[in-house]
């Protein structure tokens, strides 16, 4: 049995939003019916995080993820910067578990950066 760590129900991220875990240093995104996970750090300066506040890392049409620092822009599904300081370079995906249950989970494991604490064990 995995250990996770439940994030939020699937119907609380619509289409073209994003929903951000600073306590977890992530973010998720719905984009084309799709969730996508991704670490809370821009690749133009390794630690600085994207959103300039809680759940603001989309572009005004939620179809670019966008750094608040400097510009970058992200395409919500690949992570590549496609305009700004850090052209060509990539977030860092999470992996995520989208459950029969509705839910949005982080396995245990696959964020070094998350307490072990955190996770729970599916029963
Ligand atoms: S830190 Fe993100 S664009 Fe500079």
């Amino acid at each position: 049995m995995k250990a996770t760590l439940q994030l939020c129900a699937q119907s609380e991220l619509l289409e073209g939003c994003a929903r951000g875990f600073p306590e977890h240093g992530i973010f998720i995104v719905r984009h084309t019916g799709q969730v996508y996970a991704w670490r809370d750090a821009c690749p133009h300066y390794g630690d600085t995080p994207l959103a300039w506040r809680r759940d603001a890392y989309l572009n005004v049409d939620g179809t670019r993820i966008v750094c608040a620092a400097h510009g970058a822009q992200f395409e919500p599904d690949t992570g590549l910067c496609i305009i700004g300081p850090c052209l060509g370079q990539a977030l860092i995906r999470v992996p995520i578990v989208l459950t029969d249950k509705g839910q949005i989970e982080l396995e245990s494991g696959t964020q070094p950066n998350i307490d072990p604490d955190a996770f729970q064990e599916n029963h």
